[in-house]
């Protein structure tokens, strides 16, 4: 690897609890360790795979890894700058590199939004770019992932799942970033929609030279789009290393 080429993604030592309700005035609240202590590493364009039973803290990690939520230790390098130090101007610039996919396709939509304004948001708040400029890296995006120009002024309630999953993924790449995190992005969708969809993600993958985290608890998932794999137990990173390795060992 180039010594002077940053990693995507350096995660050290993370650490993240919640304070559950107190049940007693004499006690203190007590803590519900969510990520205790976790480090990984991923390289330009590289893609690693997290899998980990529910309540493991994997949408946790993702949470942290976008700076939504700061963490109670630890720090998060994307590419060699401490995200979770960066003034509101610098986070911003940040967040433009780093894409995220929910499970929920709808939920990540407007109902009340166009595909052409929900798709070009992110363009408009993040990069404040002229209206017809938009247009076209909206319209650019949504052939990337199978659309075309007849799909722009419809609403979301027009498509099927499959497809709206597929407006969220041009939406969220839409800023051309270099980390795409992807949290079970097709545990919602119907078995014969969820591989054109990760076909879909490896092809964007390769055609715009993202990185990609890929958040799933379904290892035959992981195993088709990523080269690392990492497995989370209770906040924990308990085994980490090449896919063939590690699924080899069972
Ligand atoms: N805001 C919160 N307040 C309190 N506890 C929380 C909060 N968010 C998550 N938790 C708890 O943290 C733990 C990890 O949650 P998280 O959503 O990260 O798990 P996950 O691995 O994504 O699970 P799933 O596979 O079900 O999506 C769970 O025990 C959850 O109840
Ligand atoms: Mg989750």
């Amino acid at each position: 690897m180039n010594q002077d080429q940053p990693l995507l993604l350096k995660v050290q030592d993370l650490r993240r609890h919640y304070t559950l309700p107190r049940e007693s005035l004499l006690r203190a609240p007590g803590r519900l360790p969510v990520l205790d202590g976790v480090s990984f590493e991923l390289e330009v364009g590289g893609a690693l795979g997290l899998v980990g039973a529910s309540g493991s803290g994997k949408s946790t990690l993702a949470r942290l890894l976008m700076a939504l939520e700061r963490p109670d230790g630890g720090r998060v390098e994307l590419l060699g700058r401490d995200l979770h130090a960066l003034s509101p101007h610098e986070l911003r610039d940040a967040r433009r590199q780093i894409a995220i996919v929910f499970q929920d396709p709808a939920g990540a939509l407007d109902p009340r939004m166009t595909v052409e304004r929900s798709v070009g948001e992110p363009l408009e708040l993040l990069e404040r770019m002229p209206r017809p400029m938009r247009r076209e890296r909206v319209l650019e995006m949504l052939e990337a992932v199978g659309l075309t120009a007849a799909d722009l002024d419809r609403y979301p309630h027009q498509f099927s799942g499959g497809q709206r999953q597929r407006i969220a993924i041009a939406r969220a790449l839409v800023t051309r970033p270099r980390l795409m995190i992807a949290d079970e992005p097709v545990s919602a969708l119907d078995m014969s929609v969820q591989a054109q969809v990760l076909n879909l993600l490896q092809d964007l993958r390769r055609r715009f030279g993202m990185g990609l985290l890929l958040i799933s608890h379904d290892l035959a998932v992981v195993a088709q789009l990523c080269e690392q794999l990492a497995v989370l137990e209770a906040g924990r990173i308990v085994r980490q290393g090449p896919v063939e390795e590690l699924l080899g060992a069972h």
